[in-house]
């Protein structure tokens, strides 16, 4: 009895850990990151997240949902096809932004005309590019207009478009569109932009941004993602963790299986001022740019590894997250140490799951960082312990390596033309006949370049990455 009852309770727990989420973003301005950091949909696992969202659309003088970048609907094109490879991979599409230092959103939000036209659009536009959802990235309007102020008119949207989802999934009998929101975690902005308890029914989940809590804007040195607050913390700074903005979500109501927790694959940076490099030190602005994402205050993970080379990892007790100084220069992130604990307390919290904010910011390729391809998202993912779909036969990894194995994909009986390698072939995967260390993924076409862990090599005979 009592062995029957912890199988159950097993099976149970797996059921539960399953049902987590993993919504992963990426951008479309990633492509412009020179070398090594340049990321485009083939850069993208099928395999890795439950989600994608693909960063970020926008919205035209006609209302209408419309691209921003040149080759968007192309990458479109790449990114749904990877849905041949994983069929359970969702896709979605993320709208907002700044068009001239104004969100688009509050235009078309103010008239019910303007809305009907935008949600219209975004049905037709998301059905033909194959997406399977749309994000609304609300960050954040909060005018107080006549009759209505923003936020009132965002609830609005919300509930139109998850009506309209609803109307169009029956009418032409497909699985319904799924809509989801990018949103605030400091609580006055929160309690500026939304209505917690009329939109949360209406969307599939929330990504709360639980990042860019501290950054070189303050004068002294703060961690972008802290769990909990610090002592060095005062005034209003007590409530810059992700603990005290996911109990103000709760505490408007959100149910917590729609809440995602935020986990950044960046880090935010300071220059030191004096010779204090702790938690608060003085600091007086950012420290230099990454050579990839050249933004001031902000470093990936893969720039974060180089930049650690030759420093030691301090770790904040009270906050649960690492940070490191060197040179005058300061730096707070993320690594696999902090996410497992926010994992903890994501469980125990019994939150729907995590989101990335971004795949193109880890070590997606691992080239850097000497830990494999994707260290933080393929960690993450372990984590979070979500089915994977049927895997060929694998080799165990030795112990402690940590290698992500490559799944092995239905072949289809497409030969669709594209570009390269995989012109004309088969979805599958290849060996690269240039480089063991890498193989090709093909799907709907288009080629795919994958690598295998540090160390490991790609078999042809298990098409998985192997200790050779
Ligand atoms: C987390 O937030 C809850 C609710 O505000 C609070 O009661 C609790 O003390 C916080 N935990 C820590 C360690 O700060």
């Amino acid at each position: 009895m009592a062995r029957l009852l912890v199988a159950l309770g097993v099976l149970l727990m797996l059921h539960i850990a399953s049902a987590s989420k993993l919504v992963c973003h990426m951008t479309n301005w990633a492509q412009y990151r020179p070398g090594g950091g340049k990321f485009t949909p083939a850069n993208v696992d099928p395999f890795l997240c439950t989600h994608v969202i693909y960063s970020l659309a926008t919205i035209n003088s006609f209302n209408q949902l419309s691209p921003i970048e040149w080759n968007d609907e192309q990458q479109y094109g790449s990114l749904n096809s990877l849905k041949n490879v994983n069929p359970a991979l969702k896709t979605l599409l993320s709208v907002g932004g700044t068009v001239n230092g104004m969100s688009p959103f509050i235009s078309m939000v103010a008239k019910p005309e303007s809305r009907a036209a935008f949600i219209r659009s975004a049905i037709s536009y998301l059905r033909t590019h194959n997406f399977d959802g749309l994000n609304l990235a609300w960050e954040y309007p909060g005018h107080n207009g006549s009759p209505q102020t923003d936020r009132e008119r965002f609830s609005l949207l919300v509930q139109e478009l998850s009506k309209a989802f609803e109307d169009d999934a029956k009418e032409n009998r497909m699985t319904q569109l799924l809509l989801s929101a990018s949103v605030a975690a400091f609580r006055p902005t929160i309690d500026k932009a939304y209505e917690v308890n009329k939109i949360a029914l209406h969307l599939d989940f929330i990504n709360v941004m639980t990042y860019d809590f501290h950054g070189s804007w303050e004068a002294a040195t703060g961690h972008n993602s802290p769990l909990f607050p610090s002592p060095v913390d005062s005034g209003s700074h007590i409530h810059h963790n992700i603990n005290s903005s996911l109990s103000h979500w709760l505490s408007l109501g959100a149910p917590a299986e729609k809440l995602l927790l935020g986990f950044p694959t960046y880090g935010r940076t300071f220059r030191l001022s004096t010779g204090a490099t702790g938690l608060g030190a003085p600091a007086n602005g950012p420290a230099d740019a990454g050579p990839y994402t050249r933004t001031d205050g902000f470093w990936s993970y893969y720039e974060i590894c180089s930049f650690l080379k030759g420093t030691t990892i301090q770790w904040i007790e009270d906050q649960k997250v690492p940070y490191a100084a060197k040179n005058n220069e300061w730096v707070g992130f993320d690594n696999r140490e902090s996410y497992e604990i926010k994992v903890r307390y994501m469980q125990e919290q019994k939150f729907g799951g995590a989101f990335v904010w971004a795949l193109d910011l880890d070590d997606f390729a691992g080239r850097f960082c000497g830990e494999g391809s994707h260290p933080l998202l393929a960690h993450l993912r372990s984590l979070l312990n979500i089915e994977l779909p049927p895997l060929p036969p694998t080799t165990t990894p030795r112990p402690g390596a940590s290698t992500t194995t490559p799944p092995t994909t239905t072949t289809t009986t497409t030969h669709a033309p594209g570009p390269g390698f995989c012109n004309g072939k088969p979805d599958g995967l290849y060996a690269n006949p240039d480089d063991k260390t890498s193989f090709y993924m093909c799907a709907g076409g288009i080629t795919h370049v994958r690598y295998c862990g540090t160390g490991s090599v790609f078999d042809e005979s298990c098409k998985c990455c192997v200790w050779p």
